[in-house]
This record gives structure tokens, C-alpha cells and sequence, in this order.
């Protein structure tokens, strides 16, 4: 529209002189039939005649240095109000002049020169009300014009937008909510429409996750399902290794020298057993419940540790708790007693076993506290950690470096310590033996939810 009323202005104007033009030409023609006869000599008819056609009051011509009225009607009008002189067409002037016209004219006196054909000057004298009003339809007309060509740009405007960026938008906004509605179904992942541009792009990242996402979900279905099938294995193996038991439990009561040779030894293989498939229950159960946490004395949780495991009156293993009396943990105190309880437990399971008396055997417990974060470190003096159970050390079921051993230990542990938000690591090449650190940080202060109290109060 704006580009149409810029046309629009030097439009009008140029319509306006060539209107005028029109009129002196008509002028012009009937000038050179009329031009030897005397304006008296035209008869009365003739003159209105040609002055009807060309729309003026008076025609007169100047030749030679010769004025000549060639038509005038009966009453001549007594001034002029505008000179339109078409011989020196000026772009500005005829945009004023043109402006003139449409807004203030209608009934005012114009005088309009121009040349004749054969070198001479005509002159128009004229009321500007006709010229006007072909000036208004000329502008309605272009007011159409403009309104119907504004219309169709703006629907094929519309039409393009809608076809190269609201419908490829939509396809992938409508197909990533029925994909979230069943992201198992692999009809529902897009079909990327091979388009070059972002649309495309993006198409493609899309198909590619909801691929991903697809395969992931089945993988964890499946591992789900195969879980609870290990699960159910677990419970029937340990109930009937449990009559196993039971049974070899009266063998071994057996005076047969045989017997009493290979009984313990039996009875020492189910009873790992019977703990493996223990252990994959309990795992395999529902996620640990959140920790309880309080404040807890560390050193008195670490002794009563050492009493369960039988460390204070233990044959060859010295024990020291080096924790300090005083020191405070902010933990769930049944897990933290787990955790411990796993480690002291890994500890004397790799010194142990080792006939040789001279081997030093000692556990220790250290701990401190730092700002709001407590680490403790579990030392042996053992063999150390082995390459094979290094590379999955917290890994469930596949940690484990010990006939017998089912790798959760150390897996549970983690799993406890990070829910407290810590962390628990193997401390790499610490000389002989090896050292599991853990940080347990307090529990974060809410400063909204108090500053919320203090500002209440
Ligand atoms: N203090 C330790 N010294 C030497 N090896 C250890 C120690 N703690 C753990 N390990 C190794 O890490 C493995 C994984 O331990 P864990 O997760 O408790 O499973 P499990 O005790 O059932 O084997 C053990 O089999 C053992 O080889
Ligand atoms: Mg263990």
C-alpha cells in the first residue's frame, strides 16, 4: 500500500497534464480549419460546438507574433485563478498544481498554454471543475487498484508463510505429542520430509532421538523383565539350597572319617550360595528408601562395627578407630552402619587367609570433618585392590574379584552414600594395602525457608 501511494502522487499528475494536453490538441485541430477565418466570421454554432468539445470558455492561438481569438463563449470570465503553461512541464510544479486541483479546485479560472503544431502557442481558458472530476475517478480507481493488489500480496504472503513455516512447524509439534503418548510405537517416530533447510535439520534430530529413546525404552523394559525373571530364580534357588543345607547339616554329623573331611567344605559352599542368591533378592528389591538423617556420634557407630564383625578379639587382625570421640555425622545412622559394616567387612576378607604370621594385619578407621563435610577412610594393610575388580569397582554384580563374592558391597555402598549426597572412592596407590574414602556433607541449609522464619517472627 505505501509503495502504491508513493506511485500514486506522480500518477495523478502526470493524468492531470496529459488531460489538459487531450484538450489543447482537440484545440489544436479545430485551430487549423479555423485559423483564416475571423473569429467574427465563425458562426455562433460552431464556436459553442468546439468550445463544448474541448471544455473551455475561450480558444485563442498566437502566430507569428499575431494573437487570434479562435472561440469564445458569450460571457468571458473576468480573472484568472491558475496558469498551467505545458510548453515547460516541470516534475515539481505539476505535482503542486496537481495537488491544487484535487483538494481546493472545482470552480476556479485556469489558463492553459501550449504549442501548436506548427510552432505556434495556444491558449486555453477553462473552468478546472471537469478536470477535477476525472481526477477524483482516476484516484478512486487507483484506491481500487491498490486495495485489491495490497489484498492479493498480502493472502499470497499468507499462503507462502503458512506453507513453508507454520505447517512443517505444526507436523513436528503435533508428532512429538503423539509420540509422547506411546514413545514405544515406532509408526509414530517422523518421517523426516528431506528438506535442506532448518526445518529439515531439525526434522532429522528429531526422528534420530525419538529412535534413541524408542530403542533405550525397550532395552530398559527388557532388562526390567529379565531382572524380576533373576529375582524369582533367586527365591526358588535359595529355599531349595536352604533344604540342601539342612540336609548336609545332618551328614556332617556322621562318624564316617570321610564325612567329617568334606562335610565343612560342603556345608561351606551352600552357605555361599545361599548368600549369593540372598544378596540378588535384596537387591533386586525397590530402591533403598531415602535416608533418615540425624546427628550421629561416628566413633561409637564404627565400634559397634567392629563389635559385630568380632574385631576387638580378633585373632590376627589389629583394629584401631582413630575417629575422634566428638565428631558428628549427619546421616541416616542404619545406613551409615551398612556402609561401614560393608567395607570393614572387604577389608578383612582380603587379610585374611594368609597363613603367614609375619604379614602385619591392621584396619583402621580415621575421620574428620572439614567445614560441612565429614570424610572417613577405611585402611588395611591388605594385598590391595585387584586390577579385575578395579575396572567395575561400584558396579552391581560385576565388582566382585573373590570366589563366592557377589559384587554388591561395594555397589550398595555407593548407592547409600550418594543418596546422602557424598561420595565414596578407591584412593589410588596409597602404598600397601588399600584406602576407601567417603565424604558425607551435612544436610544443605533452606536460607529462604529461614530468613521466610526470621522475616515472619
Ligand atoms: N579392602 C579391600 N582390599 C582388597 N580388595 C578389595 C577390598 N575391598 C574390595 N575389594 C575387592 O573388590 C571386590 C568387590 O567387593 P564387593 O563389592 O564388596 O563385593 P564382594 O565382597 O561380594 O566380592 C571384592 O571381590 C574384592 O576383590
Ligand atoms: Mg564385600
Amino acid at each position: 500500500m505505501a509503495s502504491q501511494v508513493l506511485i500514486f502522487v506522480p500518477g495523478i499528475a502526470s493524468f492531470r497534464t496529459s488531460w489538459l494536453g487531450d484538450r489543447l490538441a482537440t484545440a489544436a485541430a479545430a485551430s487549423i480549419v479555423l485559423t483564416s477565418t475571423d473569429v467574427m466570421d465563425v458562426p455562433r454554432a460552431i464556436q459553442d460546438e468546439l468550445l463544448t468539445q474541448v471544455g473551455a470558455d475561450a480558444i485563442a492561438i498566437r502566430q507569428g507574433g499575431v494573437s487570434r481569438l479562435i472561440a469564445s463563449s458569450a460571457e468571458m470570465p473576468s480573472r484568472i485563478d491558475q496558469l498551467t503553461d505545458l510548453r515547460q512541464p516541470s516534475w515539481t510544479g505539476n505535482i503542486r498544481d496537481a495537488v491544487d486541483t484535487l483538494f481546493y479546485g472545482g470552480d476556479r479560472i485556469m489558463r492553459v498554454v501550449g504549442a501548436t503544431p506548427s510552432g505556434g502557442e495556444l491558449e486555453l481558458i477553462m473552468v478546472d471543475d471537469d478536470l477535477r472530476a476525472a481526477m477524483i475517478a482516476y484516484s478512486v480507481n487507483s484506491i481500487w487498484v491498490t486495495l485489491i493488489l495490497s489484498a492479493l500480496t498480502g493472502a499470497l504472503v499468507f499462503l507462502a508463510l503458512q506453507r513453508m513455516f507454520v505447517r512443517p512447524m505444526r507436523r513436528m509439534s503435533q508428532n512429538m505429542v503423539t509420540f509422547t503418548a506411546a514413545p514405544e510405537d515406532a509408526s509414530r517416530i517422523i518421517e523426516p520430509s528431506r528438506r535442506t533447510d532448518e526445518f529439515g535439520v531439525a526434522e532429522e534430530r528429531l526422528a534420530t532421538m525419538e529412535t534413541d529413546l524408542r530403542n533405550t525404552l525397550q532395552q530398559q523394559r527388557r532388562l526390567a523383565e529379565l531382572g524380576l525373571a533373576v529375582s524369582k530364580i533367586s527365591h526358588d534357588l535359595r529355599n531349595m539350597l536352604a533344604s540342601a543345607q539342612l540336609f548336609s547339616d545332618r551328614i556332617s554329623a556322621l562318624p564316617d572319617p570321610a564325612v567329617q573331611r568334606f562335610a565343612p567344605k560342603l556345608i561351606a559352599a551352600l552357605d555361599r550360595a545361599i548368600n549369593f542368591a540372598q544378596a540378588t533378592l535384596t537387591y533386586g528389591k525397590p530402591l533403598e528408601p531415602s535416608p533418615e538423617r540425624r546427628l550421629v556420634r561416628l566413633g561409637v557407630v564404627v565400634e559397634e562395627v567392629a563389635q559385630v564383625l568380632g574385631l576387638e578379639s580378633h585373632p590376627d587382625i589389629t583394629w584401631e578407630n582413630h575417629v575422634p570421640p566428638p565428631l558428628e555425622v549427619d546421616a541416616d545412622p542404619d545406613q551409615l552402619f551398612r556402609v561401614l559394616m560393608n567395607l570393614c567387612r572387604n577389608a578383612i576378607e582380603a587379610m585374611e587367609g594368609h597363613g603367614d604370621l609375619a604379614l602385619i594385619r591392621r584396619l583402621t578407621v580415621d575421620a574428620r570433618r572439614s567445614g560441612g563435610v565429614v570424610t572417613i577412610e577405611v585402611r588395611d594393610t591388605g594385598p590391595g585392590v585387584p586390577a579385575k575388580a578395579r575396572e567395575h569397582l561400584f558396579q552391581p554384580f560385576q565388582g566382585s574379584a573373590r570366589p563366592g563374592g557377589t559384587g554388591l558391597g561395594l555397589a550398595i555402598s555407593a548407592e547409600l552414600i550418594r543418596a546422602h549426597g557424598g561420595d565414596i572412592e578407591l584412593v589410588p596407590a596409597t602404598g600397601a594395602g588399600s584406602v576407601f574414602r567417603m565424604t558425607i556433607p551435612d544436610r544443605p541449609i533452606d536460607f529462604a525457608a529461614r530468613t521466610g522464619r526470621v522475616g515472619a517472627a
